[in-house]
C-alpha cells in the first residue's frame, strides 16, 4: 500500500483510547492505522515519537469578521482560521447574524462570502436568529437540510440580540421538529442575572422537548443548573472558555483603562469559580471548551470606550491557544486524562454539532484532520509572538506547556513545525448532519 503521507510512532489519542501506532494519509483522509505502515512509497514520512497525534480541534465559538459595538472583530476569516490553526484548531464553527427584518438564508449568504476564499481550514455556521416569524420559522427547517444545523438565541443584549420567551421557545420547538440544537446565550439582559437564565433556558427546552446548549458558561451557579437537569437526564449541555478557567475578576483591575482588555459578557468572576469550571469539565457537566474568539483591538477598538465604559465593544481574542491552556491546566495540571483533554476540545464538540465521525477522532475513513502535538514543549503566551490579528493577549505571560508543532487540515499541512504552509479558500464550508445527541 500507497501512502500521500504516514506519521510514525506517534502517540495517538483519541477520546477512547491511547496507542503508540502509525497513521497513514491518503487524499484527505486517514486510510490506515497500524504498527510499522510500509513507508518506502510514501509522499512524506514524519517521524513523532514523543509526540501526541490527536484529532484537529474543533470550536464551536468564534465571531470572525463580526460587525458589532460600531466596529467590527479584528480578525477575519483568514487571519482567524492561521491562528486557530497554529494553534491545532482545524475546524470552527461561527456564527451567521440574522439582522432585524432579514431571512435567515441572507445572514448564511453573508457569512458564506466572508469566509470563502480566505479559511484556511474549514468552517460552518450556527445562525444567530433576531427576528422570527413565520417566514424564519419555516427556514431553520431549510437550513437544517443544508448543514447549518444549530441557531443562538440570546436572552442578553435588550434592543439587539434579545428575544422575549415566547419566541424563544417557538424557536426551540421548531429546533425539536428538525432536530437543530438551540445555543442559548443565558444572561438575563433585562436584570443581569446568569442564574435565572440558565435554568430558564432549560425550562423552556424542557418543555418544548428540545435539546439546549448554554454558551460561555462562566459561573457556578449555572454550573449547578446544568448539573442539575443533566441529573435528571435532560439532554442539556454546556460548554466553557479559557478566559473563565484562566482569568478573574481581579483582570480587570488593571491599571488605566487596561481593565477594558477584559471586558465581555457573560463577564468575569471571582476567582474561586475557576476550580469549579475545571471540575465541571472532568466530570462531565461540561462537554466542551470553546474560545468565544471575538477579538477587538485595544488600541481604536475597546479606546471606543475610554469615556463611556458601555461603549467598549464586548469580547475578547483567544483562538490561538485553546488547546495549550487546556492542556496545561487539565492534563498537566492532574485535572483530567489526554483523552478527556481531546474529547472536550474535539470529540465532544463534533459529536454535538453533527460532524463526527468525519471530524473529531482517528479512525479510518475520518478527515486527515490531525495534530502532532509536542506534551512537553513550554512557550510563554504573548501578543508578540500570537498570531491574531489583534495588539493584546488576554493570556499574556502565562505559561502553557503542551504545543502544537504541524497540523493538517483534510489531508494537507497547514501549519509544518511551527510555520504556516496553508493557503487562504483551502477550507471549506462543512454541511452539519443534524443533533443526535452525545
Ligand atoms: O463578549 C462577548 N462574548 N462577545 C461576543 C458575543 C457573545 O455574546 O458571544
Ligand atoms: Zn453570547
Ligand atoms: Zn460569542
Amino acid at each position: 500500500m500507497r501512502f500521500d503521507t504516514v506519521i510514525r510512532n506517534g502517540t495517538i489519542v483519541t477520546a477512547m483510547d491511547t496507542c503508540v501506532a502509525d497513521v497513514g494519509i491518503n487524499g484527505e483522509k486517514v486510510s490506515a492505522i497500524g504498527a510499522q505502515l510500509p513507508v518506502e512509497n510514501a509522499g512524506r514520512v514524519i517521524e513523532a515519537a514523543g509526540h501526541l497525534v490527536i484529532p484537529g480541534g474543533i470550536d464551536v465559538h468564534t465571531h470572525l469578521d463580526m460587525p458589532f459595538g460600531g466596529t467590527t472583530s479584528a480578525d477575519d476569516f483568514q487571519t482567524g482560521t492561521i491562528a486557530a490553526a497554529f494553534g491545532g484548531t482545524t475546524t470552527l464553527i461561527d456564527f451567521a447574524i440574522q439582522y432585524k427584518g432579514q431571512t435567515l438564508r441572507q445572514a448564511f449568504d453573508t457569512w458564506m462570502k466572508k469566509a470563502h476564499d480566505k479559511a484556511v481550514a474549514d468552517y460552518a455556521f450556527h445562525c444567530i436568529i433576531t427576528d422570527l416569524g413565520s417566514a424564519q420559522l419555516e427556514e431553520m427547517g431549510q437550513l437544517i437540510r443544508e448543514g447549518v444545523t444549530s441557531f443562538k438565541l440570546f436572552m442578553a443584549y435588550p434592543g439587539v440580540f434579545m428575544l422575549d420567551d415566547a419566541t424563544i421557545f417557538r424557536a426551540m420547538s421548531q429546533a425539536a421538529k428538525y432536530d437543530g440544537l438551540i445555543c442559548m446565550h443565558a444572561e438575563n439582559g433585562g436584570a443581569i442575572d446568569v442564574i435565572e437564565a440558565t435554568s430558564r433556558a432549560i425550562a423552556l427546552a424542557e418543555m418544548a422537548g428540545a435539546p439546549v446548549y448554554i454558551v460561555h458558561l462562566s459561573c457556578n451557579e449555572a454550573l449547578e443548573k446544568v448539573r442539575e437537569a443533566r441529573d435528571r437526564g435532560l439532554p442539556a449541555y454546556a460548554e466553557t472558555c479559557p478566559q473563565y478557567l484562566y482569568l478573574s475578576l481581579e483582570n480587570m483591575d488593571a491599571p488605566g483603562f487596561e481593565g477594558a482588555k477584559y471586558v465581555f459578557t457573560p463577564p468575569l468572576r471571582e476567582k474561586w469559580h475557576q476550580e469549579k469550571l475545571w471540575q465541571g469539565l472532568a466530570k462531565d457537566t461540561l462537554q466542551v471548551v470553546s474560545t468565544d474568539h471575538c477579538p477587538f483591538c485595544f488600541k481604536e477598538q475597546k479606546e471606543l470606550g475610554k469615556d463611556d465604559f458601555t461603549k467598549i465593544p464586548n469580547g475578547g481574542p483567544g483562538i490561538e491557544h485553546r488547546l495549550s491552556l487546556i492542556y496545561t491546566g487539565g492534563v498537566h495540571g492532574k485535572r483530567f486524562s489526554p483523552n478527556r483533554f481531546v474529547e472536550v476540545v474535539s470529540t465532544a464538540p463534533a459529536k454535538l454539532f453533527g460532524l463526527y465521525p468525519r471530524k473529531g477522532t482517528i479512525a479510518v475513513g475520518s478527515d486527515a484532520d490531525l495534530v502532532i502535538f509536542d506534551p512537553n514543549e513550554e512557550q510563554i503566551i504573548s501578543a508578540k509572538t500570537h498570531h491574531m490579528r489583534v495588539d493584546y493577549s488576554m493570556f499574556e505571560g502565562i505559561q502553557i506547556k503542551g504545543v502544537p508543532k504541524t497540523v493538517f487540515s483534510r489531508g494537507r499541512a497547514v501549519i509544518d513545525s511551527g510555520k504556516f504552509v496553508g493557503r487562504p479558500g483551502a477550507g471549506q464550508f462543512v454541511r452539519r448532519q443534524t443533533y443526535a445527541g452525545l
